[in-house]
């Protein structure tokens, strides 16, 4: 497997990533995205959004702000919750994550684990810091992750930046329903930035301090949490499983199951969270990531966030160790009740029919970094193979994802190879994203292409300027067919969007 370091360098040598404000030195955890970089991202979340929003009829969309009212904060308990614990050293005053400390040293997770715990770990095992090797390591403390921010020009008051999306969801909860009709069940989604002061932002885009989240909140009526009449759309996805009982043995087993066997077994309590954590598994499978390397893992109760009756995460296999892409908890109703008692509004919804006056239920909410699937789907892409004795670095991504879809070259740059294959490309990038290039060996072209995933190149050659064919060549099996320019477009549609 490719390793963090190296799709690091390869991001930037590529021009998918750059580290922000690199000029001045950077900052630790913030990134910026390069030409093919944002064309990846994008198409990433078109995809979420076109699966989640699009094709759900009971789903809509919303885009709230990043500075968000204090008090949003305290009701959603992220001030007194949104912590991460830290230890200093008392010789060289370095602050770091306690619980990664652990890990690191240990070699065991400690995910989960609370301030006297990982105290005790340190101390039984005489962890040093970890940056002068020499100083002897605090109490461990609580550090809150959010970022605040002055507003207006007092100096006085102040904001925060939001660490999650999920909670402007909530807040504008009452002014969607009653501007868009919805009944329940409905989700409400949304894409954007969150920020969190990471104590210790590592492994390139896995934990930063400023990234972009895809959240959709689903609320149902409490007791109709398994009223859900799509599940057949999902219930055969199979996936490696984890659950919380295996965590706890000593060489825990990973299984593979369907989300139908783990609703029926009760693993999943809500047939609608069932829904959406098989949705959202087959939406990664869809998207051509290797069913070897995610599994959904049950979160042990100790590691529970604090407004979580149930979360399952998605994980992927890296480098580092199965860690999460994605989670998907039931957050019961609250949100909405913590937001109704702080803010004395009625959150609640009235069903004129039965008379009935409900707070929601939230059965699921699959919340997943832009920035993590986009390291995630390129990782799994990422290959090299020998071709007639030459390395060929290559991006398997699915054509959806492709930043590029078609790579136009004439095969020279005379006889009118360059203006016909001009030509063409002018045509082509009015239907589908493009990129012509006349510079270097056919050979190193194609190479340039498949390192950035394009999965096809067209050229022209000596026989275009006769016959109005062209060679295209396939990115996976590297097939060159001849094809007239009339099927072109029919053939390049089958392929990239079928
Ligand atoms: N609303 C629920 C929530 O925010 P979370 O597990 O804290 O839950 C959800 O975050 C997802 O956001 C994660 O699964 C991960 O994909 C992404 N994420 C969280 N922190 C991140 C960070 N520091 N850098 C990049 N992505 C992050």
């Amino acid at each position: 497997m490719v390793s963090i370091d190296e799709i690091n360098s390869y991001c930037k040598r590529r021009g998918f990533v750059f580290p922000s404000s690199e000029l001045y030195g950077g900052v630790a955890g913030i990134f910026d995205y390069g030409p093919v970089g944002v064309e990846l991202k994008n198409n990433i979340k078109k995809e979420w959004w076109k699966s989640m929003v699009q094709d759900h009829d009971n789903v809509v969309g919303m885009d709230g702000s990043i500075i968000t009212n204090s008090k949003v904060w305290e009701a959603s308990g992220h001030v007194d919750n949104f912590v991460d614990f830290i230890v200093e050293c008392k010789k060289c005053n370095a602050r770091i994550r306690a619980d990664h400390l652990v890990e690191d040293v240990l070699k065991t997770p400690a995910d989960g684990l609370k301030a006297k715990e990982l105290r005790a770990l340190i101390e039984k095992n005489k962890i040093p810091c970890p940056e002068c090797k020499k100083g002897q390591l605090s109490e461990v403390g609580e550090f809150n992750l959010m970022f605040k921010t002055n507003v207006g020009p007092s100096g006085k008051e102040f904001a925060y930046l939001r660490p999650e999306t999920a909670q402007l969801i909530f807040t504008q909860f009452k002014n969607i329903i009653e501007t868009s009709r919805l009944s329940l069940p409905f989700g409400i989604a949304q894409i954007g930035k969150a920020f969190r002061n990471e104590i210790s932002p590592r492994n390139f885009l896995f934990r930063m301090r400023e990234f972009e989240q895809m959240e959709m909140e689903f609320f149902c009526h409490p007791k109709k949490k398994s009223e859900c009449d799509i599940f057949d759309a999902v219930k055969k996805v199979e996936v490696n499983v984890l659950t919380a009982e295996q965590q706890g043995k000593k060489s825990p087993k990973m299984q593979t199951v369907s989300i139908d066997e783990l609703f029926k077994s009760k693993l999943i309590k809500s047939k609608w969270h069932a829904y959406w954590i098989g949705f959202r598994v087959k939406w990664y499978f869809d998207l051509g990531m290797n069913p070897k390397n995610l599994r959904l893992r049950e979160h042990v109760p100790a590691e529970l966030s604090h407004y979580s009756a149930a979360t399952w995460d998605i994980e992927y296999n890296y480098e580092f160790g199965w860690k999460e892409l994605e989670g998907i908890a039931d957050r019961t109703d609250f949100d909405l009740q913590q937001h109704a008692t702080y803010s004395k509004k009625d959150l609640s919804i009235y069903n004129e029919a039965t008379k009935e006056k409900v707070v929601p239920h939230i059965s699921a909410e699959p919340s997943v970094g832009v920035d993590r699937a986009f390291l995630t789907f390129l990782i799994d892409a990422y290959a090299e193979e020998e071709v007639k004795g030459e390395k060929r670095v290559l991006l398997k991504l699915h054509p959806q994802l492709a930043p590029v879809k078609v790579a136009v070259f004439p095969l020279v740059k005379k006889e009118g190879m360059d203006t016909k294959a001009r030509e063409i490309y002018d045509e082509l990038r009015k239907q589908v994203p493009c990129f012509y290039d006349e510079s270097g060996s056919i050979g190193r072209r194609y190479r340039r292409q498949d390192e950035i995933g394009t999965p096809f190149c067209i050229t022209i050659d000596g026989q275009t300027m006769q016959d109005n064919t062209i060679t295209l060549r396939n990115r996976d099996t590297l097939e060159q067919e001849r094809v007239s320019l009339m099927e072109l477009m029919t053939k390049l549609n089958k392929s990239l969007f079928a």
